[in-house]
């Protein structure tokens, strides 16, 4: 979820790769709805970028069948050792990241997919320029990510429990909304060469049972980048806070919680251009 300052990659723990494995089902879920636009057929080859342990991916390989091919890449090595126990013959997982695709060669995959993971790219256009030098033309490419305009239920509450703890003049870079707008990702794909993009804005309900499978599920997320500028007595006050918040949000099923993202596909100009993304 949120964050403060710069987001390092040095910042996860193994401890927090299991957490994320344990929890990481939610994410698992809303990745089927980018996964059935990409129109995946038997033996395709296929990138999952941001893999982390490798849920979404395993699903996919199942998808492409014993002659398709997928490759997960992640930059965090305890998520990648997670997902490495899903490998397979036709599945592997490597450690590396969005921005540096060179361990590929042009042309080598028909379908690209980055699940809950744009928002935490530096330079989101470097990466779409990798992602289209990989993409065999018709390639498609699929991509979740949070919209600054609409906030999770979860970061609106949690800047509530930090203005309430009485750090008010932190909450914005606290919470801030990493991610792109549709006008924003309109102009990146344009500027990096693909066609066909669309995105609409979808509504996901996270059900947790109480508030520390909220905090555990956003620490585990953002690997180590949840709430990293407050103190441990600080972030007491703001948890305690949070807590009291997130109570409101109760329902016999648990806690309900609306997240929202924008779903986006396009394709690489060219020849497999009669493969519609539905
Ligand atoms: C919320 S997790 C999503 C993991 C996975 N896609 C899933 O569906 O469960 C976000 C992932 O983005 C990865 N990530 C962060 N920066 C990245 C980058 N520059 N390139 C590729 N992946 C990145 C993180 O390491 C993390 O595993």
């Amino acid at each position: 979820m949120s964050t403060a300052g710069v987001i390092s990659l040095e910042r996860d723990t193994p401890e927090l790769a299991r957490t994320y494995e344990r929890a990481g089902v939610l994410q698992f879920h809303h990745g089927k709805f980018l996964i059935g636009p990409l129109v995946l057929k038997s033996g395709d080859h296929v990138l999952d970028i941001g893999a982390g342990t490798g849920r979404l991916t395993e699903f996919v390989a199942g998808l492409v069948g014993p002659t398709g091919r997928v490759v997960g890449i992640d930059p965090l090595e305890n998520r990648i050792a997670i997902a490495r126990l899903r490998a397979s013959q036709t599945l592997t997982f490597d450690v590396g990241r969005a921005e540096d695709l060179s361990r590929f060669g042009p042309a080598e995959f028909d379908a690209v997919y980055l699940n809950s993971v744009f928002h935490w790219i530096a330079d989101k256009r470097q990466a779409l320029l990798e992602i289209e030098r990989v993409l065999k033309p018709g390639g498609r490419i699929g991509l979740n990510v949070q919209d600054p305009t609409k906030p999770h239920e979860s970061r609106t509450l949690l800047r509530q429990a930090i203005e309430q703890a009485g750090f008010s003049e932190r909450s914005s870079e606290s919470t801030r909304v990493l991610g792109a707008t549709d006008e924003e990702l309109r102009a990146l794909f344009a500027e990096t060469g693909f066609s066909d993009y669309r995105s609409d804005l979808r509504s996901l309900v996270d059900l947790h049972g109480d508030v520390n499978s909220v905090l555990g599920w956003s620490e585990a997320s953002a690997f180590g980048n949840f709430l990293g500028g407050f103190s441990q007595a600080e972030r007491a006050a703001i948890d305690a806070a949070f807590a009291a918040l997130v109570e409101t949000k109760r329902t016999p099923e648990g806690l309900h919680l609306e997240r929202y993202l924008r779903f986006a596909f396009a394709r690489k100009p060219g020849s497999q251009a009669t493969t519609s993304i539905s």
